[in-house]
């Protein structure tokens, strides 16, 4: 990772929305950075705006004030997007190739160029799932790899990640963490992966952020600076508890 590089800049980003009672504040004066290659995870109390936060990120939402910019380019990155509910997310009538190809499609690149970039990323991965099966098929943890894989098809220079593991069992969980620290160690993008599970956040990040709870703002930053590659014995560490428990204090404090 280039530790000078700005690739994202967040500048006091708010957002409400309207709801039966008003107005309701979500996002209150956002503010950080994050680096170019960097694997920033966020976490915060249920419900705090986290999701609100990384659709505004990728554009699917707008803010009410504050100002995103990616300084190091002249025009908008590109950008892959988990959604939280990969099986809703998930097209059901469509096979793995078209659910993986979608936003290719959507773009209006041609069949030819969908098929030799699915062709690159399967191999890439090493995916083992059948591309021509229907999506209901497929295990949790497979239909979480295609939309993994349909993030990545649009050779993202960034890739945002909603809990990607939240509904699905530790075993699976266990395996998908390594399979994104493998994605991001080969492409060498720069992550953004939401979590509620601690561990994760910190096994899986360099950073967590953690959001306080609504109107939701930037509480604190905790540097996960375990050295990497990272084994999942290394959650075991007396150097990954002493992060936990740092990291258990700030979020009681964030939560209050
Ligand atoms: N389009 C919308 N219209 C009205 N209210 C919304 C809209 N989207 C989100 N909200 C409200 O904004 C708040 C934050 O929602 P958001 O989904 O961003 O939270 P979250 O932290 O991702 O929650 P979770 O932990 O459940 O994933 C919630 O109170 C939600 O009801
Ligand atoms: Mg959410």
């Amino acid at each position: 990772m280039d530790r000078e590089i700005v690739h994202i800049k967040v500048d006091k980003v708010s957002k409400s929305f309207k709801n039966d009672n008003g107005r309701i504040e979500v996002l209150k004066n956002v503010d950080f950075e994050i680096l170019k290659g960097e694997f920033l995870t966020f976490f915060g109390p249920n419900g705090c705006g986290k999701s609100t936060l990384v659709n505004i990120l990728a554009g699917i939402e707008q803010s009410n004030s504050g100002n995103i910019s990616f300084p190091e380019l002249n025009r908008q990155p590109r950008i892959g997007f988990v959604f939280q509910n990969y099986r809703d997310s998930l097209m059901p009538w469509l096979n793995v190739e078209k659910n993986i190809c979608f936003p290719l499609k959507l773009k209006g690149v041609s069949k030819k160029e969908q098929q030799e970039r699915l062709d690159t990323i399967v191999s890439e991965f090493e995916i083992n799932i059948d591309l021509k099966s229907k999506v209901y098929n497929l295990s949790g943890g497979q239909a979480q790899m295609v939309s993994i894989l349909r993030g990545l098809i649009v050779n993202p220079e960034i890739l945002i990640l909603d809990e990607p593991f939240s509904a699905l069992d530790y075993q699976t969980n266990l395996m998908l963490y390594e399979e994104i620290l493998s994605i991001w160690r080969k492409l060498k993008i720069t992550v953004i992966l939401i979590s509620h599970e601690i561990d994760e956040a910190i096994y899986l990040g360099d950073r967590v952020a953690f959001l306080s709870k609504k109107p939701a703002s930037i509480f604190e930053i905790l540097d996960s600076d375990l050295p990497r590659p990272r084994k999942l014995e290394d959650m075991g560490s007396k150097e990954f508890v002493n992060l936990k428990q740092k990291a258990l204090n700030i979020f009681k404090n964030a939560a209050q």
